[in-house]
């Protein structure tokens, strides 16, 4: 098979095979993606997440140190020592796990008190946490949203908040497009129950932000209530780090703040914010909260940290706003296409899968660890290098990475 005439989508379903034989027609495509030297999914690194990180090339075997444009630890909390001990000194006091799911057993103080902390750091009355970020959003839309409800969507939501909204009607509005969403909200007018827009703070995968000052005007307006998953906002945009509400001086306003604790926060697991009885009615009907094991205790102990870490070391975030002017400035020197990218996240526009996967196989032979965002994920005329930076970056790492998209961007003609 020639993988260079398929793409992931082409193997979501296979005509006339069962999911055997989809496996194995997946796994020729895969191969040959592999035998390209165009496989850089599910790199193994020996180290973990930090401005350099070492990983073991499929290829070679060999360990590269390779500067790391690819993580979500926006803050490098992962390796921040104050997490380290609150994780060590949690796991010494509760043990390796919290032993049953939250409403049966699972529940410990130091839940609670990390529930209460996220509530109190975005400004809301409560808050309920999962084992991921995945499973908070999705299973709180399903278990809000019925046939009777409407969820408008911005058309880059986030997988989980799609998925989660699989037992509903949904609608959705050109990305952070107000006069969209008002159309849509216009459109949906006295014929459903319940009407949610949900969006999220900041892009995943184009790194602008949601202008969420608008949208929770015109939801109100439409009596909508609004969601966002500050997945890619909390810890980075906000004059303290508390996300977009801040960020658009509108904390206490946004009806469910949901986010994830994984990025940023350097940890794993999800949450929900809001009023006491919204958090409530969750614990009781939000499935992957009722039957999924709680939080390991030194996740919770660790997140704990990383919380007072954001609102007590604000040069953090400080150094991680001087790399992102500093390596946006470049790259649109340079003559990438960015996007509309404001934050930590940056795409560079490509629009050519093969010259995507071309681009990240050689700067992974740089040494330079980005990662391909390719169709399904995105349309294929938007195919893009996704990049993401974190504080710990040194200028030095910028340079070379900068360096090498300039060689490889030249090579391979994208700029
Ligand atoms: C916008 C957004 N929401 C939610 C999630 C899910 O979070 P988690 O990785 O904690 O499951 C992600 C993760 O990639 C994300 O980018």
């Amino acid at each position: 098979m020639d993988s260079r005439n398929y793409s992931l989508a082409d193997f979501m379903t296979v005509p006339d095979t069962d999911i055997m034989g989809r496996a194995k027609h997946f796994r020729e495509y895969l191969k040959d993606v592999e035998d390209r030297k165009h496989l850089q999914y599910r790199r193994v690194s020996t180290d973990g997440s930090g401005p350099v990180m070492r990983v073991r090339d499929r290829y070679s075997g060999k360990i590269r140190e390779m500067v790391y444009l690819a993580s979500n630890d926006y803050l490098n909390l992962t390796k921040h020592p104050k997490t380290i001990a609150a994780g060590r000194e949690a796991l010494d006091k509760y043990g390796a796990g919290a032993g049953s799911v939250p409403l049966l057993g699972g529940t410990l103080d130091v839940h609670v008190e990390l529930e209460k902390k996220i509530a109190k750091f975005k400004g809301c009355e409560d808050a309920i946490i999962y084992t991921s970020g995945f499973g908070s959003n999705c299973g709180t839309l399903l278990s809000l949203l019925q046939e009777e409800d409407v969820a408008v969507l911005d058309m880059l939501v986030h997988a989980s908040i799609i998925d989660g909204c699989k037992n509903t009607n949904t609608r959705y509005f050109r990305h952070n497009d107000t006069d969209s969403l008002e159309k849509a909200l216009q459109r949906v007018k006295d014929k459903y129950r319940t009407k949610l827009v949900v969006v999220d703070g900041v892009y995943s995968m184009d790194g602008d932000i949601a202008p969420l000052d608008r949208i929770v005007e015109l939801a109100r307006a439409h009596g909508a209530y609004v969601m966002v998953d500050e997945a890619h906002a909390t810890g980075v945009i906000g004059c303290t780090g508390r996300g977009t509400p801040q960020h658009h001086n509108i904390e206490g306003k946004v009806d469910i703040v949901a986010g994830t604790l994984s990025k940023a926060l350097g940890g794993v697991g999800g949450f929900i914010a809001g009023s006491n009885e919204l958090i409530e009615l969750l614990h009781y009907y939000s499935r992957p909260y009722m039957f999924s094991t709680a939080m390991t205790p030194q996740v919770a102990g660790s997140l704990l940290a990383a919380i007072d870490i954001i609102e007590e070391e604000p040069e953090h975030r400080e150094r991680l706003w001087e790399n992102i002017r500093y390596f946006r400035d470049h790259l649109q020197k340079l003559g990438f296409d960015i996007g509309n990218s404001e934050t930590a996240i940056f795409p560079v526009i490509v629009g050519d899968d093969m010259k995507v996967r071309d681009a990240c196989s050689r700067l992974h032979e740089m040494d330079v660890y980005v990662n391909p965002v390719l169709y399904p994920a995105v349309p294929k005329k938007l195919a893009r290098i996704r990049m993401s930076l974190m504080s710990t970056h040194t200028k030095a790492h910028l340079d070379k990475a900068l360096n090498a998209l300039e060689e490889v961007g030249r090579e391979l003609a994208i700029i």
